[in-house]
């Protein structure tokens, strides 16, 4: 990160710090005499200055809000080193404020809705005051974006404890062939560093297992070894497959929701995929549902399957410890991942091994473990690992070989070994409201972690912006990836997204495809030219017959994994005794009975 970002974020902490402590002070002071008058017709959010002596550090604005009806100034003091900028209304190095002889801000903020902040883009007054990320999320200072609670660490940073590294740099080689040293000089097998048991007598070997030292790690990608269709690496990731001209690709968009499907969203889905919208080749549009189990309406589930549309699993239990997942075991994500698959495949009868993705809760991936087992499970694909706003987005990728990539965010927990998995990579999105003059701002993964979208209009930029991004440079697929209670939180989010889709389905090079699509189409790269004879994207051109049943069961179970918890499970199968979880995924009961 750079030094002014850092900067900026220990100044908004302190400002907001300040901010709470004067007002709890000015409570012992007393009421400042001058402030009705000072108050009068500014907004309560406007900082500024009473005097223009002294080191240009002290701000206040007006508290009208007080339960007992007087106006009184809260005050602000920049840290040391800096001064408040009147204009730009924030902390600011000394040396870049000008105004510290202005009392006011000369324009007021019917006017500027948008005030600039050091080497952070634009962010609107109020915005920057009060971020507020959707519940259940925090902001996380570092990636300047809201995220899920337990990912935000740095809400008080505690030194983590220092741990023993292996010694795996040496001029000379300290230990025989095939082994390597501990920390304390032991020589133990290579193979047995990593392997998620600490084998040195100090643990060491366990310490150093990220992709980059790893001493089992994947080796970089060779495009002599690694050839489609089941292998595609590129050196930084950016390749397009097949060397196409990028002018001949398609620009593939991938729309993806995470979590239960219920009530609270089937609507959603049927206005955004009703049917009537279709791609260049005359197949519907199609989006990849990734299902989290608890309070799915697995016949609805069953109805977007019949549709067209991808079904991928979120896990049996969305359970909300980050840890869990970053550090569960392999048959840990066995039970979650190929139970979830399970549960799908009874309740709502997919029976053509379809499902063949995984996306991790939280995004926490669990390393080579979660891997192991979804090569094991012939899981095809994860679509889980972030990367990082880059110039360039990425294209997917094959973990046969190392990842393109750095391991940024998915708790630091990325898959080291070689795999035989598709990695569906999700590009960070570029949320910067103007891109041709705001500086860099980390991007977000989710749509809905890009906090500062606040209005349809800045969603609806957000859209082209990345768009272009990615079809005027190497058309790598441009991922969507929502929660639903976003697009629904806002009338005009919807709205803005299905403009978006129209305005781009008229155009004859995008489409919309599942991440199966997306697969096919690396497998075997197709010019736009010919892609409406692509054999592969018509499978599932047309729906399939009609609804399987028209009112669903609506089971009343139990399980004694969840004790008092009453669910409801819609299936047009048949009700299974127990409602599955994570030791009976069937329901049949924990002893089978056959
Ligand atoms: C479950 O989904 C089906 C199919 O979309 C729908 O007909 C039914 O009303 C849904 N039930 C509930 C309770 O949401
Ligand atoms: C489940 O799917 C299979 C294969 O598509 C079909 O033969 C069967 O009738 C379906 N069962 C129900 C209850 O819908």
């Amino acid at each position: 990160m750079s030094p002014k970002l850092i900067f900026l974020l220990g100044s908004l902490c302190l400002l907001v710090g300040t901010q709470v402590r004067a007002q709890d002070e000015e409570g012992a002071d007393g009421v400042d005499a001058n402030a009705e008058e000072l108050c009068q017709d500014r907004p309560g959010d406007e900082y500024f200055r009473l005097s223009v002596e002294g080191d240009c550090r002290d701000v206040v604005r007006c508290d009208k809000a007080s339960e007992i009806g007087v106006t009184r100034l809260a005050t602000v003091r920049c840290p040391t080193g800096l001064a408040f900028d009147i204009e730009r209304q924030t902390c600011d190095w000394k040396t870049n404020v000008k105004n510290c002889d202005q009392l006011e801000s000369k324009q007021t903020l019917t006017q500027a809705p948008f005030v600039f902040c050091p080497g952070s883009g634009r962010c609107t007054r109020s915005g920057l005051k009060q971020i507020t990320c959707p519940s259940g999320l925090a902001f996380d200072l570092d990636k300047q974006t809201c995220d899920w609670k337990g990912k935000v660490t740095n809400c008080d940073k505690l030194e983590k404890p220092r741990k023993v590294l292996p010694i795996l740099k040496t001029d000379e080689p300290v230990c025989p062939e095939g082994k390597l040293s501990c920390g304390n000089g032991e020589c133990v097998d290579k193979e047995l560093f990593c392997n998620g048991k600490p084998d040195c007598k100090d643990e060491s070997d366990e310490n150093a297992c990220t992709v980059e030292t790893d001493p089992n790690r994947a080796p970089d990608c060779d495009p002599t070894q690694c050839v489609l269709p089941d292998c595609y690496c590129s050196a930084d990731g950016t390749r397009i497959p097949g060397n196409i001209d990028p002018q001949q690709v398609p620009q593939m968009i991938t729309i993806t929701f995470n979590g239960a499907v219920n009530v609270d969203n089937i609507d959603l889905y049927e206005e955004i995929f009703n049917g009537q919208r279709q791609n260049p080749n005359g197949c519907q549009i199609r989006g990849t549902f990734f299902v989290s189990h608890k309070y799915t309406n697995y016949s609805a589930v069953q109805d977007l399957h019949r549709r067209g549309h991808e079904i991928a699993v979120f896990s049996l239990t969305h359970k909300e410890d980050p840890q869990y997942w970053s550090q569960g075991t392999y048959d840990d994500w066995l039970a979650e991942m190929a139970g979830a698959r399970l549960i799908i495949e009874r309740f709502a009868n997919i029976t053509d091994g379809s499902i063949i993705g995984v996306r991790a809760p939280y995004l926490r991936v669990g390393g080579n473990k979660q891997f192991e087992m979804m090569a094991d499970q012939f899981f095809v694909y994860d679509a889980s690992i972030t990367a990082s706003l880059g110039r360039v987005p990425i294209w997917p990728y094959t973990l046969y070989f190392r990842m393109p990539h750095r391991c940024n965010g998915n708790g630091g927990n990325c898959p080291s070994r070689s795999h035989p998995v598709w990695e569906m990579v999700m590009n960070e999105l570029d949320r910067r409201d103007d891109p041709t003059f705001d500086e860099s701002l980390p991007g977000c993964h989710m749509v809905d972690s890009c906090s500062n979208i606040q209005t349809g209009e800045q969603f609806a930029r957000l859209l082209r912006h990345n768009f272009n991004r990615h079809f005027n440079s190497n058309r790598a697929p441009l991922g969507l990836h929502f929660h639903a209670s976003w697009l629904k939180s806002k009338k005009e989010y919807k709205e803005e997204l299905i403009k978006f889709i129209e305005e781009m389905i008229a155009r004859s090079d995008v489409y919309f495809v599942t991440m199966v699509q997306v697969i096919k189409w690396m497998q075997q790269p197709t010019e736009l030219s010919a892609l409406r004879d692509f054999q592969d994207w018509k499978e599932t051109c047309d729906e399939k017959g009609l609804p399987y049943c028209s009112l669903p069961n609506a089971c009343p179970l139990t399980t004694r994994e969840l004790p008092g918890e009453t669910l409801r499970l819609f299936t047009c199968m048949e009700c299974p005794n127990n409602y599955p979880w994570l030791l009976d995924p069937t329901g049949d009961g924990f002893s089978a009975r056959k």
